[in-house]
């Protein structure tokens, strides 16, 4: 066995394949390491000729309007709008938090506070004991439980498929970097490069992200399976400005992962444009948003502390899919996977 399995810093190899576990923090899933019907895991193909679908017939997207307190607090104490990039920051190490927790222990924990606070009939501790135990119980469901906010399944069903090699990989407000590491692994031997202005992505969303969280990818010697790890891959991080990049067309990828449903319609263009500049002729751009669907909405109700504190839309695929044609792309693949819609796509 390889010593870096014995020494638990890489816990699962080729041997565990079709394995799944719920960890503290989060789930380990190797299921449908094959691929085989793994295409059941992203719903596709609803629109046949994008030509043909128009705001007037499928509406534009729900905005999320409930903020979290904290910038509710900033505002009232500044007397002004919070500025986005200070939203990013409030966002980044709030949902932070989140992944780092032990939910079945922090569960437990606020259980017994309720009950402890009940007995005593201490009202308003019993209120705050309870939102914990609810944001805790949908957080362990909706992240632990059904791991709909990494969903490597859906991911991989999204991303399979794509005519690359060694390919250099651009992620554009790329947080803790996820999706282009399971990229990487699917399609290894090139480069990750991520974006994001927020520093704290850098040196905590991502350097926290656990080393031993298994990739399901390829063997670029044999093309079989392999386990990949965040230690094996290429991965370089820019804490800049998207606005101030300074690559050419180089990248063979560029993704963004809930980015630009945060931007109101006068930006969409541009956002789409930070999308196209960086790519290499024949790249993909591989975009994912939230879905707009009655449990997302009752997520970014009951977690509105948690997450909402920059502008934000859900939509459904046919309206991501229309900004993203209309702003000069063909679409060669789009559905949605658990929580997120999702868009292959190349400029035309
Ligand atoms: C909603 S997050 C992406 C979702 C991510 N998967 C997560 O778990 O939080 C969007 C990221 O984009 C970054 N971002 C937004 N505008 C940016 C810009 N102009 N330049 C660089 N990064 C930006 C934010 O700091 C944030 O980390």
């Amino acid at each position: 066995m390889a010593m870096e399995v014995l020494t638990g810093r890489h816990p699962y190899s080729e041997q565990d394949l079709e394995h799944s576990e719920l960890l503290p923090s989060y789930r380990v899933d190797l299921r449908n390491a094959n691929n085989v019907r793994l295409d059941r895991f992203f719903k596709a193909n609803q629109v046949n000729d994008w030509s043909q679908v128009s705001w007037k017939q499928i509406g534009k997207p729900y905005e999320v309007k409930n903020m979290s307190e904290d910038r509710l607090r900033w505002e009232r104490e500044n007397s002004k709008e919070m500025p986005v990039r200070t939203s990013w920051e409030m966002f980044n190490r709030s949902f932070h938090e989140w992944f780092e927790k032990d939910v079945p222990s922090e569960l437990l924990g606020a259980r017994k506070s309720f009950m402890r606070h009940m007995g005593r009939f201490e009202m308003k501790e019993v209120k705050t004991a309870l939102n914990n135990v609810i944001s805790l119980s949908l957080w362990n469901y909706a992240h632990r439980i059904q791991d709909g906010v990494w969903d490597p399944r859906g991911k991989r069903a999204l991303f399979e498929g794509l005519d690359v090699q060694k390919p250099r990989i651009l992620f554009l407000g790329a947080a803790e970097g996820y999706e282009a590491m399971q990229l990487h692994a699917m399609y290894p031997g090139g480069e990750v490069v991520l974006v994001d202005y927020d520093e704290y992505c850098k040196t905590n969303r991502f350097a926290d992200f656990p080393s031993s969280y298994p990739f399901l990818g390829a063997n670029p010697a044999t093309g079989s399976t392999k386990v990949w790890y965040k230690d094996q891959m290429n991965i370089h991080y820019v804490v800049e400005d998207i606005r101030n990049l300074s690559f050419g067309p180089e990248f063979d990828i560029v993704l963004s992962v809930g980015l630009l449903e945060h931007f109101p319609d006068e930006y969409k263009a541009e956002v789409m444009e930070w999308h196209r500049k960086f790519l290499k002729p024949g790249g993909y751009v591989v975009m994912t948003t939230p879905r707009n669907q009655m449990r997302s909405r009752l997520f970014y109700k009951i977690m509105e502390d948690v997450m909402n504190h920059t502008y934000r839309e859900l939509m459904d695929v046919r309206q991501m899919g229309l900004y993203v044609y209309e702003n000069g792309f063909d679409i060669l693949r789009h559905g949605f996977i658990k929580v997120h819609n999702g868009i292959v796509a190349k400029p035309r």
